[in-house]
């Protein structure tokens, strides 16, 4: 028996971000998959429930919550903490696979912005697949990534002129920033990487970027960082959790195209 599924991208946190290609799809799904990341995220899975309320036009449909495993340091080696985590996720969602699709139903993974940036989706179901244990076939619907909404929110352009734009995490930033593009975007910051930048560098920063509790703020990263900083601390310890993301441009980028 054929499994199918459709990874769906539902944009950044805004359900006005849902396109019509992913609204279509969520019309063609029997059994919607939830992730439950745990408490802090339980307003993430409240608003994938609502665009299912919002955009499906049937009741043709049920929702299965699932939990991810959490990540632990096991090993001192973080690349290896990973895969072991990857594989108890791996293992989650071949079950879910297994046990709650028939043959007649199309799955779905609602995935929070686009599926390619950031997401292991796609490689959790390519790896499933490729071990044969089940026969699956999958489809990518592409959602507004926070990228774009950020850029958007800031109504500024990514990169130069012609130029290449980077895109990354805190992690890899607070390892420097690199020499070879003057556009960086950083993600998953835990630990405020932005402070260890040159202070000259420009940051166009956004948390809950399209959502009700967005936080925008801009500037030279000496003027603004520890207001960042602050902004950061404060509406985590209101809301519990936090996603936020930014550019860094080196001064003198061009604007443009
Ligand atoms: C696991 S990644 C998922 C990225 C997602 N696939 C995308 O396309 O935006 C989570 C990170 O995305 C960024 N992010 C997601 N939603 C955001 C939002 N509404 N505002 C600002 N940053 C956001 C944050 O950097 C967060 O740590």
């Amino acid at each position: 028996m054929k499994r199918k599924v459709i990874v769906i991208g539902i944009g950044a946190g805004n359900p006005d971000h849902v396109t019509m290609q992913a609204v279509d799809a969520l019309n063609r799904v029997s059994v919607l998959f939830i992730p439950d990341k745990g408490t802090e995220k339980t307003d993430l899975a409240q608003l994938r429930r609502q665009i299912c309320e919002r955009f499906i036009r049937n009741d043709d449909y049920r929702m299965v919550d699932f939990a991810t495993p959490p990540r632990k340091r096991s090993t001192p080696d973080y690349r290896q903490d990973i895969n072991i985590w990857r594989e108890q996720v791996e293992d989650v969602y071949q079950r879910l696979l297994t046990e709650e699709l028939g043959d007649d139903d199309c799955g779905a993974f609602l995935v929070w912005g686009d599926p390619s940036i950031y997401d292991g989706t796609l490689r959790i179901l390519e790896k499933i697949r490729a071990k044969g244990a089940l026969e699956l076939e999958y489809e990518v619907i592409p959602g507004i990534s926070s990228v774009q909404a950020l850029a958007a929110r800031h109504r500024v352009p990514l990169h130069g002129i012609g130029a290449s734009i980077m895109i990354t995490t805190g992690r890899k930033l607070a390892e420097g920033f690199p020499d070879d593009v003057d556009s960086v975007v950083v993600m998953l910051d835990a630990a405020n990487a932005f402070k260890t930048v040159d202070g000259d560098l420009d940051i166009h920063w956004g948390a809950y970027v399209g959502m009700d509790e967005e936080i925008l703020l801009s500037g030279k990263v000496r003027d603004v960082g520890d207001e960042i900083e602050r902004l950061r601390d404060n509406a985590r310890e209101e809301h519990g959790w936090i996603m936020d993301s930014y550019l860094l441009t080196r001064a003198g980028k061009d604007d443009g195209e």
